[in-house]
Order: structure tokens, then C-alpha cells, then sequence
């Protein structure tokens, strides 16, 4: 099949179907006006896979015996991975001053023992977010170092569905245009000039940062672990309302008690939990855990 191959028009019966399956596998609503944007994703795919018409590669992708993979280049050209480098400062503020808060209650409750924060980003893209989170974590270490003299062990995994984005986020390798919102002090500190306007976020806060492949609808064993602060920014926008409570069910139950749950503005509308109780802060939707 050349690449100069026209896409037959899709009736609405068909797109309602492929949104239903899209929305099954991976959560992504597309609304009738994503239409084209979902013909182009599906061309290229049956481009490369040899499809002359939608109604076989639905027939292919529906079907147990599809492999991972299949599924994964067709959702790597539907999802949107946009991200940035301090992208919510409201957010991240929070997550500073509820980690430096944590950190003081766990020196204090065992002075002597070494002491952990576990943060988790669902939906971590290209891996701006994780080490955006893990520089703060180090900054406030920073802070708890010269008052007094400690400081906590802590790690940051982000997971996405996306293999590509993942690809990139464990490189972490960024184009200077891409440090554009990250303080001249900041990258200077935690990040390593390469040629031709490259830069590397360094090997220190590298190793404090996971990336692991998932789909938050089939989360797994995985991730067994418990966080305390679990942030979900931009993810959940795509998804609709019933399989956003859902999601964050699953979410809740990875949260350890007293922990903190942030989430976008406008990704969620209202969360229906009686563990959960909102957290006074007018710039950010943001919850803790109360079984402490
Ligand atoms: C718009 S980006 C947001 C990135 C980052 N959280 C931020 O706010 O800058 C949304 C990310 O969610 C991921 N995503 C979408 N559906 C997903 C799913 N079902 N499971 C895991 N990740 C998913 C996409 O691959 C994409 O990288």
C-alpha cells in the first residue's frame, strides 16, 4: 500500500464503535469532533499494518489474540503527551510544603530511623513531571539539611501507557526550548549542558526516578506499592466521568493513609469517596487520604 493511500470516510456507526473500543482499552473518549484527528491515526497504522478498510482492523483489534504491541502504536498516535517542565506550580507548591510537613512529622515521631516519601505521576509523558517532582524533592532535602541536619530518602515513578514517551522520559535528554520554564539557578543545578543545545537532567536526581509502562485501567502487580503523594495532572481530562471515578478508586487505593492525592483542574467534576477529604487550597484540586 503506498503512502499516498486515501482514507475511505468513516460512517457514524463506525466512529461510534471505534470510540466505544478506544474508550474500553485505554479510557480516551473522542468525541465526534476528534473524528479526522482518528482517521489519521488509523491510516498510518493501517498503512503500516497492510488494512484497506476499518472494519478489518476493528475485527483485528477486537479480538483476544491481538498483540500489545498493535494496540500500543495505535494509542501512541491517539494519546497527547504534551507536557512541560513545572508545568502546575500551584500543585507542585503544595507537594513541597505537604513533603517538608511529612518529613518533620516522621523525624520527629523516630528521630533515629532512616525515613521515606514514595511519589507516583499517572500519566507522565515524556518525564518533565517526574523530574520537575524529584528536583523538588531534592531542593527541599536541601532545606531539611541545614535545619536540621536530615533529610529523606525518596523516590519518584511515573507511569504511562506511552512506550515512546517512556523511551524519552529515561533518556532524559531535553532541547534547551523545552527548559524554558525551569529556573536559570535551577538548570544549572540539575541539569547537564550536551552539544548542540541539549540538556541531560543529571545522574543524581536520575536514579531517584522509575518509569514503568501501564495502562491505568488494568493497573497490576506492577505497582504494589504504596505512595504518599499520588499526582495525576492532564490525564484524566480525556476520560469520561464513570471511568474517572473508577480510576480513581484505583488511585486511592495505592495512596497510603494521611497520604496526598493531586489532581488537575478540571479533571475531575466531583469524587464521590468517603476516605478522601479535599484539601483547602484554592489554586489546586487536591485530597488526603483521612484513614491516617
Ligand atoms: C497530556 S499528558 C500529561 C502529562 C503530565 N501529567 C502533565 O500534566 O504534564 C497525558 C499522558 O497520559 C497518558 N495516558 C493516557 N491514557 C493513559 C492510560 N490509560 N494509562 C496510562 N497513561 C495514559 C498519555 O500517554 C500521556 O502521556
Amino acid at each position: 500500500m503506498s503512502a499516498s493511500f486515501n482514507m475511505p470516510e468513516m460512517e457514524s456507526e463506525e466512529f461510534v464503535l471505534w470510540q466505544a473500543l478506544l474508550e474500553k482499552q485505554t479510557g480516551l473518549w473522542l468525541p465526534e469532533s476528534r473524528k479526522a484527528f482518528l482517521i489519521t491515526a488509523l491510516s498510518r497504522h493501517m498503512i503500516e499494518k497492510g488494512f484497506t478498510n476499518y472494519n478489518e482492523l476493528y475485527l483485528k483489534l477486537n479480538t483476544d489474540s491481538v498483540s500489545i504491541l498493535d494496540w500500543a502504536s495505535l494509542t501512541d498516535s491517539l494519546t497527547v503527551n504534551e507536557t512541560c517542565f513545572y508545568r502546575e506550580t500551584h500543585s507542585l507548591n503544595l507537594v513541597s510544603s505537604y513533603c517538608r510537613n511529612m518529613a518533620l512529622e516522621k523525624f520527629q515521631a523516630a528521630p533515629d530511623s532512616p525515613q521515606h516519601l514514595q511519589i507516583w505521576s499517572v500519566g507522565c509523558s515524556t518525564g518533565e513531571e517526574v523530574y520537575t517532582l524529584a528536583i523538588e524533592m531534592d531542593k527541599l532535602n536541601l532545606g531539611l539539611k541545614d535545619s536540621c541536619e536530615k533529610e529523606i530518602y525518596f523516590g519518584v515513578s511515573g507511569i504511562d501507557i506511552s512506550y515512546p514517551a517512556l523511551a524519552v522520559a529515561r533518556e532524559g535528554i531535553y532541547a534547551a526550548r523545552q527548559l524554558d520554564f525551569v529556573p536559570t539557578t535551577t538548570k544549572n543545578m540539575y541539569f547537564n549542558r550536551l552539544a548542540d543545545e541539549y540538556f541531560q537532567i543529571k545522574d543524581s536526581i536520575r536514579q531517584r526516578c522509575c518509569f514503568i509502562q501501564s495502562n491505568i485501567l488494568e493497573l497490576d502487580a506492577k505497582l504494589k506499592q504504596n505512595y504518599d503523594v499520588i499526582y495525576c495532572q492532564n490525564v484524566l481530562i480525556y476520560f469520561k466521568q464513570d471511568r474517572k471515578q473508577a480510576v480513581i478508586e484505583q488511585l486511592v487505593e495505592r495512596l497510603k493513609p494521611g497520604g496526598l492525592l493531586v489532581l488537575g483542574h478540571g479533571e475531575v467534576t466531583s469524587i464521590n469517596s468517603d476516605v478522601l477529604t479535599r484539601v483547602d487550597n484554592k489554586h489546586c484540586l487536591a485530597y488526603l487520604r483521612k484513614d491516617k
